[in-house]
This record gives C-alpha cells, structure tokens and sequence, in this order.
C-alpha cells in the first residue's frame, strides 16, 4: 500500500481528484495518510476533513526563519512515513533537503506542457495568461518528479488540451484542470501504486 501526502495551498481540486479517484477504485494501492498545507485557510484542508483525511497546517508565517521552516516541513513528513509526495497546487518552495530526503519520490502537477510555460513565475492563472498572449493553439498539463530546479524534474505524464476561440485565462485554465489535471494526477499516482513507474537517465519509462 502506497502512503501518499498531498501537499496543497488554495482550492485543492486536484486533491479533490485524486480523493474520488482512491474512493472510485482507479487509484489502488494507495492511502492517501494526510494533506500538509502552508494556507490554514485553504479550502483543501475542508475536502481533506470531509474526506477523513488528516490535515495539517505548516505555515512558513509560524517560524522565525525560512530555515526554521524547512526543518518543520521535513520533520513532518518524516513522521508521516509516506512513499509518495504529492504536490497538488502547492506554492511554496520545496526544501532542498525534502528533495535529498525524497529523492524522486515527490511528484508536481503543472498547468502546463513543459517546458513551455514554466518555470519561476509560471504559476496557476499567470501560465494560461502567458499562453493566451503567445497565442498557442494546444496547452496542457505536465506531471512530473520534483528536483532541486523549478518544474525541471523527470516528466512523467503529459497531456494537450485545445486553445479555443474566446478563451480567458480563467475558462482555459478550467479546461486545463478538467480534461488534464485531474486525469493526470491520479493516473500518476496509480502507476507509482502498482511499480509501473522507473527513472533511467533522468528519463522516466513506464511499464505498460
Ligand atoms: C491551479 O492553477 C492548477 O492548475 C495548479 O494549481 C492551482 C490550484 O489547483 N496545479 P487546486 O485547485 O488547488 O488543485
């Protein structure tokens, strides 16, 4: 059984995804054992406690320093015993040591095809306003491991998803979530599950 914590800051739709995936049976092997947010307000701890799933609070606003911070974050996730990491519109810089610690064993979902559109600044609405201005006709999400860079890890699943006519920033990033986020998320998570998922020269290779 695969112990997962779902790292979040906002709205946790992707957490909500990966939720009704365990529950719908196309994630096995997997139990999802808490949700760690920096946001005491973000309403992904409500999807966590409506689900019973622990959620904790670790937020860089409770510690002296930045370091402070990153020491609590890995203390916790060491507590936890997890397998798996997954960021799931999570805003906050992952420590280097969490990384050391986990070595690809943290995995992102980006709202975008990488590598366009990523990178320092390329976050939630601001990727799909980058992309409406560039006036790309295909967009998508990436799911990929984490690594010390931003959104430079292994790319682990991929998924395009039309540019229409009209679009603003807020519908294109909807449709992004609907039709890539959240199929992505949990598929990932269920091949990691099931030992589908190696990583040979910082390539991934999934087994079919
Ligand atoms: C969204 O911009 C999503 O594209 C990205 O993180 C943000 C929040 O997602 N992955 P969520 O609703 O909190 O999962």
């Amino acid at each position: 059984m695969l112990k997962v914590a779902v790292m979040v800051s906002g709205g946790g739709t992707n957490l909500q995804a990966i939720i009704d995936a365990v529950e719908a049976g196309t994630i096995t092997n997997t139990e999802i054992v808490a949700v760690v947010s920096n946001n005491k307000g973000a309403y992904a701890l409500e999807r966590a406690k409506n689900a019973g799933i622990k959620g904790i609070v670790v937020s860089p606003k409770d510690y002296e320093t930045r370091e402070q911070f990153n020491e609590a974050l890995v203390q916790q996730m060491d507590l936890l015993q997890v397998d798996l990491i997954v960021l799931a519109g999570y805003l906050v810089v992952i420590p280097p040591a969490m990384i050391d610690k986990y070595e690809n064993r943290i995995i992102n979902i980006h709202p975008s095809l990488i590598p366009s559109f990523c990178g320092t600044g390329f976050y939630g609405l601001k990727v799909h306003e980058a992309a409406l201005e560039r006036g790309v006709k295909v967009v998508g999400a990436t799911v990929h491991f984490v690594d010390k860079g931003t959104d430079t890890g292994p790319i682990l699943l991929q998924k395009a998803v039309a540019v229409e006519l009209g679009d603003t920033p807020e519908v294109l990033q909807r449709r992004v979530m609907e039709q890539a986020e959240w199929l992505l998320l949990p598929q990932a998570i269920d091949l990691i599950a099931n030992g589908k998922v190696s990583i040979v020269n910082g390539k991934t290779v999934i087994e079919d």
